[in-house]
């Protein structure tokens, strides 16, 4: 039985492009980057290629892309890197209460570092209000850490507005563009971000690289203690078969964006339509005005998400329920409890479901022909 894989926020396949890049990265271009020689050149010329490429796709100066082993660590770099960089200007940070744990971890660290966190509420919707972090700010307010797409929900967060109202303050503001960046062009400077966060494997590129923007000027507290690599913001051997798939994967990206998101929009439609034809009731997660066409989280009255989530894996349906397994179970999301308290029933019984460009609308049919049936047993079993 051929499976369904509706699980692209939690990671993509490598696009064909990308793979055969890979290929050819792997069998020609060894060479350490940072030795003189020939072979060295060259894995120079492969990193500074993407560089380039990255440069571009977010309209910042070359200088200013640091690559990482990905989401999380760049989250940690910009986090760590510009809290203890800047602690003798203030020790308060904002952020919300819905980031991904590559943010939420990071801080609470930082709390037991002596660092006061303040973490917004965001409404049923998922957002959070701007007038929300005006009020928050204080004087001592060094750093201002808020996600540009939530990945459980798909929700788009008011970035521009943030930082337009940050320009004249002294906290550093950062994005974690990590579910946003596949979907929208984003431009640093009209963002008015000083850091931003992406991933290589959200993006059909290979696992284990991302990037951090670092604004010119901005300085970090290095996390990483080596070499000189990335003009010391990140040492370590750069890795640069990862490098060049990711900049592969952004060239592809850049092409088809648009298509893509039609196309994820169509799935999407789709996909609603045949829950409601199969009449399953169902309501959806966050706001509907405001989000990326490939993710939507929907809540299933009368069932319990980790029987669902078993259930559409052994009809081969693979999605997710958007938050952390731990040993074996799901803990419930604290996105959607910080949308609707501790006690709501949606808390356990949303599933996300986030879409590729492999995936086709007769696939979307399908789907929701073998929820139908889920549905109505787990209904027997909830209530
Ligand atoms: C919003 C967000 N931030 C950060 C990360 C972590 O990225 P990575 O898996 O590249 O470490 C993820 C991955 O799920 C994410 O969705």
């Amino acid at each position: 039985m051929a499976s369904i894989y509706l699980d692209h926020a939690a990671t993509t396949p490598i696009h064909e492009e990308v793979q055969e890049r890979m290929m050819a990265v792997m069998n020609q271009h060894y060479g350490n980057p940072s030795s003189i020689h020939a072979f060295g050149r060259d894995g120079r010329k492969l990193v500074d290629q993407a560089r380039t490429t990255v440069a571009e796709a977010i309209n910042a100066p070359f200088s200013t892309i640091v690559f990482t082993s990905g989401g999380t660590e760049a989250n940690n770099l910009a986090i760590f890197g510009s809290a203890y960089a800047y602690q003798n200007q203030g020790k308060h940070i904002i952020t919300t209460a819905i980031e991904h744990h590559a943010v939420l971890h990071p801080c609470e660290q930082l709390e037991k570092d002596g660092f006061d966190v303040t973490y917004l509420p965001v409404d049923e919707l998922g957002k959070v209000k701007v007038e929300d972090v005006k009020a928050a700010l204080r004087d001592d307010t060094i750093l201002v850490t808020i996600m540009s797409v939530n990945n459980e929900i798909g929700v788009t967060q008011p970035i521009q507005e943030i930082g337009a109202l940050l320009d004249d303050h002294q906290a550093i503001f950062h994005t974690d563009a990590v579910q946003s960046f596949g979907v929208y062009k984003l431009d640093v400077q009209s963002l008015g971000v000083d850091l931003l966060t992406a991933s290589s494997h959200k993006i059909y590129g290979p696992k284990g690289v991302g990037f951090l923007y670092k604004k010119e000027d901005l300085h970090l507290q290095q996390q990483l203690h080596g070499g000189e690599q990335e003009r010391k913001w990140r040492s370590g051997t750069e890795n640069t078969l990862a490098i060049a798939g990711f900049d592969e994967a952004i060239k592809v990206l850049e092409r088809e964006r648009e298509e893509r998101d039609r196309h994820y929009e169509a799935l999407q439609n789709r996909l609603l339509m045949e829950l409601e034809q199969q009449g399953i009731t169902f309501t959806i997660n966050g706001d509907l005005n405001a989000r990326v066409p490939n993710i939507i989280n929907i809540s299933f009255p009368n069932t319990e998400v980790e029987m669902f989530l078993t259930n559409l894996d052994l009809a081969g349906v693979a999605v997710s329920s958007g938050s952390a397994c731990t040993a074996g179970s799901i803990d419930p999301s604290h996105v959607l409890k910080a949308m609707y308290g501790e006690e709501d029933p949606r808390l356990t019984n949303s599933i996300r479901f986030s879409f590729g460009i492999h995936n086709t609308e007769e696939e979307m049919a399908i789907v929701a022909e073998k929820i139908k049936p889920i549905i109505d047993r787990l209904k027997k079993v909830v209530t």
